[in-house]
């Protein structure tokens, strides 16, 4: 029995060590020497490098069996490290066993060749044995693994936030539906369904009855987790969640996704400048972790994915993150436009920004990531914390958010202080319509040791976007989710 190394291990190992490696065969290639000759690179996924496996006519299945290998076969081999002429280890085989082949490989998916990210998005279950998939997925665990390190060694604890909710945290009515009621078989008379949009009251003329669902009430796929690890910050005054979150809107984007990942802080005494510059230590620490981690990684990222990758991540190191109003952006954006620049949508004080918008100003005007603060409160949802009339200048009220903005990606942080005082709330909550009911144990939180607050959410898959230079979102989530795409 020969120890049994992974290939990134077996890369670095001792020449003269005797292992054995698993794993698929990337590529064969046969020299024309006497005897028979071939060269297998083989990987099992831990590390960007194959190993090369060297095979001659003496294993006594060389002809039957090494010769007739084809990309992600899998297979085992012992051997012994020896020296590459070109320099690093190689293994020079003394058993190669095959563990499953692959059949018809003239018409396998994935040939040995580069292929669209379009294409191997069809083939979803296969594409994480492609360098881009592999390198992908390590560089996306090397990012959780440094998210949570980062919170607990500052004291942060990790809450299990409900996936299942009642309540719409952003108010903006784009969740999925959670219930066990028969589509073809609706109980009515009762209560009616928000906004009547999925019972139109011609169908159903008493609504849906709500009360016989399986909740006893409606129910949605969260949206984020914020309003529930909210009551957490009130208590162990600094916590975070990380998990999937959900939205219904219809937007076919390469940066949307149905299902996507967030990690959402929220620190108790606290104010937006704190939550700014938990932000910027938070994302530099996420790009240092995968430089000095997955360094194999980030090094095909830049030379294939996005030329000049490192440099950029770099440079976001080295600067202080620009923190703008909302209102300067919007008069930098204005100014933009008067010298010529084109956008698709108009933008003016009280809009919201477009992608294009974000772009512009991080990509052309700052070229760097842009903190802007302050929005127009009629763009920002309800929890935010109200700001005192005139704050930056502003022509209308605003609210203390900030979106933390960058090259190649946009919008990657959405976050704010929080509305702490009850009264204000409450007059949101009506102005926005919402019932003050349903949200009755988030009003507590501001009538029992109300403190200011303050949190954001990152959106995972942005900043996995960001860090790689890969450039669609559904490239960078292992199984993606959007409108009409559920394969997998
Ligand atoms: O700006 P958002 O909507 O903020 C919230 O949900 C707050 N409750 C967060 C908080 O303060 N705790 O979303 C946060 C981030 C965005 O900045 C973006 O990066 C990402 O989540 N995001 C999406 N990512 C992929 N697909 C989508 N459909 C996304 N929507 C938002
Ligand atoms: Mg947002």
């Amino acid at each position: 029995m020969t120890t049994w190394l992974q290939v990134k291990d077996a890369l670095k190992a001792p020449v003269g060590s005797t292992i054995t490696v698993k794993g698929w065969v990337r590529t064969r290639r046969d020299s024309k020497a006497e005897g028979g000759l071939s060269f297998v690179h083989l990987h099992d996924g831990t590390c960007f490098d194959p190993i090369q496996i060297v095979a001659t006519g003496e294993l006594s299945n060389y002809t039957s069996e090494v010769t007739k290998l084809t990309t992600h076969c899998a297979i085992e081999a012992d051997g012994v490290i020896v020296q590459n002429p070109k320099g690093g280890n190689e293994i020079k085989a003394t058993a190669v066993r095959v563990v499953g082949w692959v059949e018809n490989p003239d018409t396998y998916p994935i040939q040995p060749k580069p292929h669209t990210m379009e294409y191997l998005r069809e083939q979803g279950h296969l594409r994480v044995r492609t360098n881009t998939f592999g390198a992908v997925a390590r560089v996306r665990h090397t990012l959780s693994m440094a998210m949570h390190r980062f919170f607990h060694e500052r004291g942060f604890f990790y809450v299990h936030t409900p996936i299942i909710t009642a309540s719409d945290a952003e108010g903006a009515g784009q969740m999925f539906r959670v219930s066990t009621l028969d589509l073809m078989n609706l109980p009515t008379g009762g209560l009616k369904a928000h906004g009547d949009k999925l019972a139109p009251a011609a169908a159903h003329p008493g609504g849906i009855d709500f009360s016989k669902d399986f909740f006893g009430k409606e129910a949605h796929l969260t949206v984020s987790g914020q309003l529930n690890v909210e009551t957490y910050a009130c208590a162990l005054s600094r916590v975070y969640t990380f998990g999937p979150t959900f939205r219904a809107e219809n937007s076919n984007t390469a940066r949307h996704l149905s299902e996507f990942w967030m990690v959402e802080p929220e620190i108790a005494f606290a104010d937006l400048q704190d939550d700014a510059r938990l932000a910027e230590e938070f994302i530099k620490h996420l790009i240092n972790a995968c430089l000095t981690e997955r360094a194999d990684d980030m090094k095909f990222f830049d030379e294939r994915i996005e030329k000049g990758l490192l440099a950029r991540l770099r440079d976001v190191l080295d600067k202080p993150f620009r923190h703008l109003p909302y209102t300067d952006g919007i008069n930098i954006l204005e100014d933009a436009v008067a010298k010529g620049v084109k956008f698709e949508y108009p933008i003016s004080w009280g809009k919201d920004l477009q992608s294009e918008h974000e772009r512009y100003l991080t990509e052309k005007h700052f070229q760097q990531p842009v903190v802007l603060m302050n929005y127009p409160k009629q763009i920002k949802a309800f929890y935010m914390r109200v700001n005192a009339p005139g704050t930056d200048g502003a022509p209308g009220d605003t609210v203390a958010a900030m979106d933390v903005l960058v090259p190649g990606v946009g919008e990657i942080i959405g976050g704010s202080q929080r509305e702490e005082r009850l009264d204000v709330l409450d007059a949101r909550l009506d102005e926005m319509k919402l019932l003050k009911e349903s949200y009755w144990w988030y009003r507590d939180l501001r009538r029992f040791g109300t403190v200011p607050h303050a949190g954001f959410g990152l959106g995972f898959e942005r900043a996995m976007m960001f860090i790689t230079g890969m450039q669609n979102v559904r490239d960078v989530i292992p199984f993606p989710r959007a409108p009409g795409l559920a394969e997998f």
